[in-house]
């Protein structure tokens, strides 16, 4: 082959790829249906949609009988989708008949890249890259606070990069800060970096104290290729981007080796919540978890942010057996929800996640609480409630520093409750 021709065939590759890669998911003509099971023969039915089939996007966990399951359905399977509900007798409601253009309504606002002059502010969403030079300035500037941290490694060789921040100067207690380890839930790192710029800067006493009083651990994007996916392919990407047979990635939040896919979670690639072929099988939960464990006796707290439905959790996810310092966890959670209230009025509820939501094994805080002897161990489901918005996922930025400022109001009565109790003693 000459050289010219095998260079033509070589660009053709690229482009080829680049116009793989510069495809998006699009939504149009997809019907957003709101189901609710009234018996546990109808929750089984739907169960088995969600664990089943891609064309089917659950927006909401299969609850338990009586909560609102939403669905995102591909236009080809509505008819078949029906046929289904209406055998069962499952009573839903149309939501929207177009997505795509109710998903374009919500004004979220994403940074605009090389923007010059602009500094990283929570008026707008981030890319990756973006979050990620703001860190390492924030180390730059803070030297002695601010240490980088890799919390590990992506599938497709991202770092999972966080920050530790002792504002002391000395070793405390520890808080661990995840975010992000479901992509298309956009609140929550940007509430993480929220809280990160707070815990540097703040003159509010409470803050100060919070800041002042422990070591803190946060990673922002727990799920970095996820999150990438989300901004450059399909907004309502949730998983790792791991590629199995028929479809790609694990639920990193169902990959946990603690009770892994026992309940709640499914063995089909093409589910949204796909525990994964094996417990830690995606390399960013098993590099995670390597982290955590070389810290182990320094975390006493750890908090994991997730949206949407304003739920605050705490274990266990693998069964409606309770903690054995139960006790303790509802004490800290009725000052966090009351605190979450105080500024906007905002309603959290919740429990331990078997109870309070649905069945879910392999979760971050499980393992944290019943591996790591993180004794205190919450997971919030951030803003909007789940009746608010037909796609939660997508908070208009507007509603970024009022969900970030509620939450660090609950997270400083949360630390001083968990203190209160003798847990980071
Ligand atoms: C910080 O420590 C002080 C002094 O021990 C304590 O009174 C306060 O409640 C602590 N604050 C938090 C948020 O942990
Ligand atoms: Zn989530």
């Amino acid at each position: 082959m000459s050289l010219t021709k095998s260079l033509l065939l070589a660009l053709l590759a690229v482009v080829a790829l680049a116009g793989v890669s510069a495809e998006r998911a699009r939504y149009d003509n997809y019907r957003l249906y709101k189901a609710n099971a009234e018996n546990a023969e109808q929750l089984a039915v739907l169960k088995q949609l969600e664990s089943s089939s891609d064309s089917i996007l659950f927006l909401d966990g299969v609850h338990i009988v009586g909560a609102d399951v939403k669905m995102v359905v591909a236009p080809h399977k509505v008819p078949d989708l029906l046929e289904i509900l209406g055998k069962a007798e499952i009573k839903y409601l149309l939501q929207s008949s177009d997505v795509q253009k109710t998903m374009d309504e919500t004004d979220e606002k994403v940074a605009i890249k090389g923007r010059a002059g602009e500094a990283y502010n929570w008026a707008q969403y981030y890319e990756l890259d973006d979050t990620y030079a703001w860190l390492q300035t924030l180390a730059i500037e803070n030297p002695g606070v601010v240490t980088l941290i890799e919390g590990g490694k992506t599938y497709q060789g991202r770092s999972i990069l966080g920050v530790k921040i002792t504002k002391s100067g000395k070793e405390k207690p520890g808080i661990f800060l995840e975010a992000g380890i479901h992509a298309r839930e956009w609140i929550a790192p940007a509430a993480a970096t929220y809280i990160i710029n707070q815990l540097l800067t703040s003159e509010v006493e409470a803050v100060k104290q919070l800041a002042e009083n422990y070591t803190w651990y946060v990673l922002p994007h727990a799920n970095p290729d996820g999150y990438v996916y989300t901004h450059t392919t399909d907004r309502l990407w949730r998983k790792t981007r791991t590629p199995y047979q028929s479809c790609f990635g694990a639920d990193p939040n169902r990959n946990w080796a603690f009770h892994w896919n026992e309940v709640g979670a499914s063995s089909n690639p093409c589910s949204d919540t796909y525990a994964g072929p094996s417990a830690f099988s995606e390399i960013e939960t098993l590099s995670l978890s390597n982290y955590l464990a070389s810290l182990k006796g320094k975390i006493q707290l750890y908090i994991s942010l997730h949206a949407y439905s304003q739920y605050l959790l705490y274990p266990y996810g693998h069964t409606g057996d309770l903690p054995d310092n139960v006790a303790d966890f509802k004490k800290v959670y009725d000052v966090s929800i009351a605190a979450v209230n105080k500024r906007y009025g905002t309603t959290y509820t919740g429990g331990n996640i078997y109870d309070a939501i649905y069945p879910a094994a392999g979760a971050s805080v499980d393992w944290a609480y019943g591996t790591q002897d993180v004794r205190m161990a919450f997971c919030y489901e951030l803003r909007p409630s789940s009746n608010s918005f037909v796609t939660g996922f997508k908070l208009p930025a507007a509603q970024i520093v009022p969900a970030s400022e509620e939450l660090l109001d609950s997270i400083v009565a949360m630390a001083a409750e968990v203190n209160n109790l003798g847990y980071f003693n």
